[in-house]
């Protein structure tokens, strides 16, 4: 046992390499994953949610995009496979999420387009189409408040942010606390519990 989370910022459980598959926009993926990152077994019910109902890039798409809280990078690689117009940043504050997510993102073959980074290593001028993120719920409400404080007023002014929340881990608060901030804010999907939210100002 050790006292890791998977915010943890250097996971001390042995890494215990395995893989992941899945299937979303329209393919099947087998990503690396490892002890001590979250969700390292499966891809999360809720990214499945997130990755299966909201809209995402498209050749079309350009510009910066965000995966916020990348884990082992499975938004990120994605975003940046559907979208290859597109620079994904890809942050995280554990540094096994980041080097998994490097490490997925030269596995399906966009390495040169997903910048893998620590938060404060986001240069403070770039700003995103998109941000996505499966969001740290449980690094409690005040630390997620701020974490989405800092990160979606990054957002261009036509950006769109798409957030996926566990009902029962409070989606339905999080969505009237972002409105509240001034943000728009719309339910467009929910399945299996988890609310997809669509975030625009
Ligand atoms: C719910 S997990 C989602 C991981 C991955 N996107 C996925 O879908 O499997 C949230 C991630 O946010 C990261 N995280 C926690 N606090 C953070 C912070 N302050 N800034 C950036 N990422 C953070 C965690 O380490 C974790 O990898």
């Amino acid at each position: 046992m050790t006292g890791d989370h998977y915010f943890t910022a250097e996971p001390t459980a042995a890494a215990a390499p395995r893989e992941v598959e899945f299937s979303v926009a329209g393919r099947d993926w087998t990503l690396a994953s490892a002890a001590g990152v979250f969700s390292a077994d499966r891809l999360d019910p809720g990214t499945t949610v997130l990755l299966r109902k909201a809209d995402l890039p498209t050749a079309a798409t350009t510009g910066a995009l965000l995966d916020l809280g990348c884990g082992f990078g499975p938004i990120a690689c994605v975003l940046a496979t559907s979208a290859p117009a597109t620079t994904v940043w890809a942050v995280d504050v554990n540094e096994r999420a980041r080097g998994l997510t490097a490490a997925n993102a030269a596995r399906v073959g966009v390495a040169d387009r997903v910048r893998v980074a620590a938060p404060d290593d986001v240069p403070p001028e770039v700003t995103f189409a998109q941000l996505w993120s499966n969001p740290p719920i449980r690094i409690g409400k005040a630390e997620l408040h701020a974490l989405l404080l800092r990160w979606l007023p990054r957002l261009a002014p036509d950006g769109v942010g798409w957030l996926v929340v566990a009902r029962h881990l409070g989606g339905d608060s999080l969505q009237r606390w972002l409105v509240e901030q001034g943000w728009r804010v719309e339910r467009h999907a929910s399945q299996k519990g988890y609310r997809v939210l669509r975030v625009t100002r």
